[in-house]
């Protein structure tokens, strides 16, 4: 019978013998009298009222067949939706951290705003109505002159506040993506996470023709790699490039350090790799992180060209392929000078959704929280997973 189901259906021994159910003693042998007793009725039957007897006897078993493989099929289907139940939960558990984080890094951005506030502006407007209460003051002993000289500090002063806002207005407002090019931006990074520890970070970056949303991807995963081969690797160099090929951008980090086992499950709230692979696939690119204990790490993502194409399509038609879009000066590494300072002296900090700067002393542009954002994954992007690494 096996046999006979392999080659008309397709269903191998195994499957058909796993369908069977032969269950406890008991039922197997009350199933094979009552089968015997059909039989011996169908004979009955026969004897005495020919073929319709054998009729009476195939249909229930056609029945039996179909249902069968009815059963066979939702089996099958129950057992696929288990699987995506699964893949759904981790999916569920995935975004459920990433939503604390971003949580977290509002709360920073607020943090950094609420600073912004109390150190410049607040002080400002403390002085102000300090000035108009020695105004006052002097304006009741008649003190004219003093009085004319106090208002036009007290204008300074408001003038200074004014200025102090509307930066503050402009750079909230402003997009994540600055002026300086994402090679120029990785560089940067990278001579900052360098600086004081004994690590050579080599960097081979050309600029690349992406729209800025990928490129502030492309720059928070370079970010997070390196972050990572710092923190964990031990290395003593780390290389990153990236490059224009065909129709892809490539990014690689890679590092000499002690590696480790991608099998094992990340550390209980830690997300930096899966967020990087999260950005990565985002673009509808592809990642690829290798590691094995004491062969070091290396990261390989790649980013389509086709975002390029629709930017153009969806501003304006004819405009150059390689605008340069730029992103913001990197953040300092926690275990670098601690101040926050760039290269250029601009004290500046970026977070995992986007570029934020820290409150600087002086009005300056890059100098305010900002965010980015992404975009939908193009269609056809359906090899997503929820991989460990
Ligand atoms: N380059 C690397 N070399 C050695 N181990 C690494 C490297 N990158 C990651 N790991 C290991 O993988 C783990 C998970 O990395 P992941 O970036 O997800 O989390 P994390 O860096 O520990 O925390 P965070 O959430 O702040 O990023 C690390 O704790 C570390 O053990
Ligand atoms: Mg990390």
């Amino acid at each position: 019978m096996t046999l006979a189901m392999r080659l008309l259906y397709k269903v191998s021994v195994r499957d058909v013998l796993g369908q069977l159910r032969v269950g406890a003693v008991s039922e197997f042998l009350i199933s094979y009298l009552l089968l015997g007793s059909v039989g011996v009725i169908v004979a009955e039957f026969y004897e005495k009222v020919g073929t319709l007897a054998v009729a009476a006897f195939i249909l229930p078993l056609i029945f039996a067949r179909m249902m069968f493989f009815r059963n066979m099929e939702l089996e099958e289907a129950h057992k696929e939706l288990q699987g995506k139940n699964v893949e759904l939960k981790d999916r569920a558990r995935v975004l459920r951290a990433l939503s604390n984080r971003i949580a977290d890094e509002r709360k920073e951005e607020r943090d950094q705003i609420a600073a912004y506030l109390h150190d410049d502006t607040a002080q400002m407007l403390y002085r102000l109505s300090l000035q108009i209460e020695m105004a006052k003051r002097r304006l009741s002993k008649g003190e004219i002159e003093t009085v004319l000289r106090n208002l036009e500090e007290i204008d300074t002063t408001r003038k200074g506040t004014d200025q102090t806002i509307r930066a503050l207005i402009r750079d909230l407002h402003r997009s994540p993506i600055g002026r300086r090019g994402l090679a120029e931006a990785i560089t940067s990074y990278a001579e900052d996470a360098s600086r004081g520890i004994d690590l050579t970070i080599t960097v081979d970056v050309g600029e690349v023709s992406l729209p800025s949303a990928i490129q502030l991807l492309v720059y928070q995963i370079t970010r997070e790699a390196v972050m990572n081969a710092i923190k964990h690797a031990e290395a003593e160099n780390i290389w990153v490039s990236l490059a224009e090929r065909d129709d892809v951008v490539e990014l690689m980090i890679k590092d000499d350090g002690k590696g480790f086992d991608t099998s094992a499950a990340p550390p209980e709230g830690h997300f930096g790799s899966i967020m990087m692979r999260e950005r990565a696939l985002v673009t509808g690119g592809t990642f690829a992180l290798e590691s094995e204990p004491g062969q070091g790490t290396t990261i390989r993502a790649a980013f389509p060209h086709v975002w390029v194409e629709e930017e153009l399509l969806e501003s304006s038609p004819g405009a150059p392929t390689s605008a340069a879009p730029t992103v913001e000066p990197p953040e300092p590494p926690p275990w670098g000078n601690g101040h926050g300072t760039s290269k250029d002296g601009e004290p500046v900090r970026t977070d995992d959704l986007g570029p934020i700067a820290t409150p600087a002393k002086e009005p300056s542009e890059g100098g305010r929280p900002t965010r980015s954002g992404t975009r939908k994954p193009p269609p056809g992007d359906q090899t997503r997973q929820i991989p460990a690494w």
